[in-house]
């Protein structure tokens, strides 16, 4: 154990990259673990203190699209044009990579997956270190992605260099995941830019986003894929994860009544008619809201206990792609925990 700086000085973040340090920084999406990409030690460093499997390949971020060419062997024109459309700003495309990016970095892959965060403070400690930082969601493996500097300090407190504060993450849900390798784009993850938008600019496989039980439960089966991530447990808070419909919520006699000892929480657009039954209750304003509220909701359950969490569905078009198929990875993990 050793002690974390806490800063808001972004040359003093860069300097812990240079020497090697572990760095939490904020992005558009979700708070950053970040280290200097072609320095293995500090790669090592982060999967280390957020338990991440080492077959789970991180995303490379740079402050611009040429940096990206640098660290890629071949960058599709389909790469390029979603970069100049998109970035900086929620996607992350993945293309063939330069063979001096550590193996490390990629889990042995052939492809990197490369970002440009709209983040402020992302984008000034990324010209300030003037590399690339290799970096995977702030939180300790299996846990919600934090969305504040205090939420990413509460998971990695003693076991990273140092947490650069910032403002939280405006859109509350990772980036938007597409390989770039094939012939047509492919979705490996859903996020912020929807796909909708990429199908305005290009064909697009929506990929099957939708994980099936062992995908989300199982944590550590090896093998290869090409969407890594998703062989991993992930978006789990330690509440059991429910999805219910607003029909369901906002019914005049509520199908289940409290149990005395459960707690449980509601998160959605509609306001439940049976408010007495939740202990904690946060009705957004719209899809956007509830996307970048809801990893924030999951932490504060687990400070109150709470057994149960319903989570509101919503339409799957826009960001409401990206928030299903997080709910939906959320309540599959949580499905044998009781
Ligand atoms: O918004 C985001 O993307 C955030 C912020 C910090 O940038 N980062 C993030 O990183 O969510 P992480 O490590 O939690 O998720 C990265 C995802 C994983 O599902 C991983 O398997 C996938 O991207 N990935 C990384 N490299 C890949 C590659 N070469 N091919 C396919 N998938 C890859
Ligand atoms: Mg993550």
């Amino acid at each position: 154990m050793y002690g974390t700086i806490v800063t808001d000085s972004v040359a003093r973040a860069a300097d812990v990259l240079r020497t090697g340090g572990t760095v939490a920084f904020p992005t558009e999406t979700v708070y950053g673990l970040g280290a200097d990409a072609f320095n293995v030690a500090a790669v090592r460093k982060v999967f280390h203190a957020k338990g991440r499997p080492a077959d789970n390949p991180v995303i490379v971020h740079v402050a611009d699209i040429s940096a990206a060419r640098r660290i890629a062997s071949d960058f599709p024109d389909i790469a390029e044009r979603l970069l100049e459309r998109f970035a900086p700003g929620p996607i992350t495309v993945v293309v063939p990579r330069n063979e001096k990016l550590p193996i490390e970095v990629t889990a042995g892959l052939g492809t990197v997956a490369i970002r440009i965060p709209s983040h402020t403070t992302a984008l000034a400690l990324l010209n300030v270190f003037g590399g690339a930082i290799a970096a995977p969601s702030a939180n300790v493996s299996g846990r919600p992605s934090p969305t504040s500097w205090e939420a990413a300090l509460a998971d990695l407190d003693g076991r990273i260099d140092c947490v650069l504060t910032g403002t939280p993450s405006e859109l509350g849900l990772e980036s938007t995941v597409v390989d770039c390798t094939g012939e047509t784009p492919r979705i490996l993850r859903p996020g912020s830019v929807s796909v909708e938008a990429i199908a305005e600019i290009a064909m697009v496989d929506a990929g099957s986003t939708a994980p099936n039980r062992s995908e989300a439960a199982d944590s550590d089966v090896p093998g290869a894929s090409s969407s890594p991530g998703l062989r991993h447990r992930h978006y789990a808070p330690e509440a059991r994860v429910q999805i219910v419909d607003a029909a369901t919520v906002t019914a005049d006699s509520p199908p289940v009544s409290r149990h005395p000892k459960q707690k449980r929480a509601f998160i959605g657009l509609a306001l439940p008619t049976a408010t007495a039954r939740y202990d904690l209750l946060l009705k957004c304003n719209d899809v956007n809201e509830y996307a970048q509220k809801l990893y924030a909701f999951f932490r504060r359950c687990e400070e109150h206990d709470v057994d149960v969490i319903e989570c509101e569905e919503v339409p799957e078009t826009g960001i409401g792609r990206a928030l299903m198929d997080r709910l939906r990875r959320a309540s599959a993990a949580t499905d044998n925990v009781g």
